[in-house]
């Protein structure tokens, strides 16, 4: 990747996604289960830029969607409606209507969407249960366990089934997503046992989805998810349920993270370098918080490379942006080949909610997205102009 003629061609900052990664990735999930059938959904919330996910599409993997606009994109993309998988979490019964009528799978997040779907007269749903046990790299991504908003309590499965008897309504999933961004394998396995063992009392299962959450190493040195294990876990777990239940089941898990984090980077340019009296560094950047909120949101690590200038000599800085909060820091204390004003930066790993949960704060526009496929970049989405931004108002 020549950053430099990337920034020429498509101005800094920008994001830039690798789809080799992104297949690789899509290779090695597939490779680590070898449970069959097994259909596995893309996260769309990670990273919906239409490339990205055309790439893992072409992996064959499903869409697990969350909101309208989700499905929207992935019925645009192509993929067909029994491909998605709608969890919905506090949907209106608009919401409810069109995608009952776009002909996608709800999963169910609370007893009374049940009740609506069920009075509405629809036949097929999945619900989502709550395995109280929860993971991930950050509390505010932990999303099962007391504290959550989300699911089915494991104590109302009987409610469930009631609903199941008295209607025509027929549970054709169960679902669990645990947190994201988890390394170890022990909650998700102990979280797959409860769902496992719920799900052995719903009569009419099609498929078990065990949700996302796949972490990947955003610190070097850090080890790698053992996909490996997880895979001979997942099977095995799968093998025992489908002997007990009589009927072999698909199996589908929903990663986000872990297939387009690592193909992602967000280029910027070193705008100023200022050293205080008392010695601390900031190296300040054209991107912000805005435009990469992981730091900021979840205290999450990301590595930084200056392009510019490798060999250097290592200063410990701070790396901030151009945002006016003392938050909009994307490293504090980081030890790096010291940057001069107009280096290119590398901050790594930011193709997985990055762009995706990025704002025009400050009314700063959002940065483009560029794809690189077989060593050949191009433009996937333009910057847009501040005008854009302002006409958007009633003028
Ligand atoms: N399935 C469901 C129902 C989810 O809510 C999520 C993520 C996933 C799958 C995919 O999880 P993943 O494999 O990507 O971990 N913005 C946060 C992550 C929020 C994840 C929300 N739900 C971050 O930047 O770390």
């Amino acid at each position: 990747m020549d950053a430099a003629a990337l920034l020429r061609d498509f101005a800094s900052p920008l994001y830039v996604y690798d789809l080799d990664t992104v297949r690789a990735r899509c290779r090695a999930l597939r490779a680590a289960v070898a449970f069959a059938p097994f259909k596995p959904l893309y996260a769309l919330k990670a990273n919906c830029c239409p490339a990205v996910v055309r790439t893992i599409l072409n992996e064959g993997f499903g869409i697990d969607a969350v909101s309208p606009g989700e499905v929207a994109m992935a019925l645009k993309l192509g993929v067909s409606p029994q491909d998605i998988l709608y969890t919905e979490n506090n949907m209106t019964d608009a919401e409810q209507v069109e995608a009952v009528a776009q002909g996608v799978l709800i999963n169910c997040g609370s007893i009374d969407r049940l009740e609506r779907l069920a009075a509405a007269g629809v036949t097929r749903c999945a619900i989502r249960l709550n395995p109280d046990i929860g993971d991930g790299a950050h509390e505010k991504i932990c999303t099962a366990g007391p504290l959550t908003k989300f699911g089915i309590p494991n104590a109302y499965l009987d409610q469930v089934l009631a609903i199941e008897r008295r209607t025509g309504i027929r549970v054709v999933g169960a679902h669990m997503h645990i947190g994201s961004g988890f390394l170890e394998p022990a909650a998700f396995a102990s979280a797959c046992t409860v769902i496992f063992a719920l799900a052995r009392q719903l009569p009419h299962l099609e498929f078990i989805d065990c949700g996302g959450g796949i972490g990947i190493p955003y610190r070097a040195g850090q080890p790698a998810m053992d996909l490996a294990a997880m895979g001979r876990q997942l099977t095995a777990d799968m093998e025992a349920f489908c002997a007990v239940y009589g009927r072999r089941l698909t199996l589908r898990l929903e990663p986000g993270r872990f297939l387009v984090a690592e193909s992602g980077t967000l280029l910027t340019t070193v705008t100023s370098v200022k050293e205080t009296p008392e010695g601390r560094v900031f190296v300040g950047t054209d991107t912000g918080f805005n435009h990469l909120i992981r730091v900021a949101m979840y205290d999450a690590h990301h590595r930084i490379d200056n392009l510019s200038r490798p060999n250097a000599p290592i200063r410990r800085v701070d790396v901030v942006g151009n945002i006016c909060e003392s938050g909009d820091i994307f490293a504090r204390d980081r030890d790096l080949p010291l940057p001069q004003a107009g280096d290119i930066l590398a901050i790594r790993d930011a193709g997985a909610y990055g762009f995706a949960m990025a704002s025009t704060y400050n009314l700063r526009p959002l940065p483009a997205e560029v794809v690189i496929a077989a060593g050949q970049s191009r433009l996937a989405r333009k910057r847009r102009p501040v005008a854009d931004l302002i006409a958007a108002w009633e003028w």
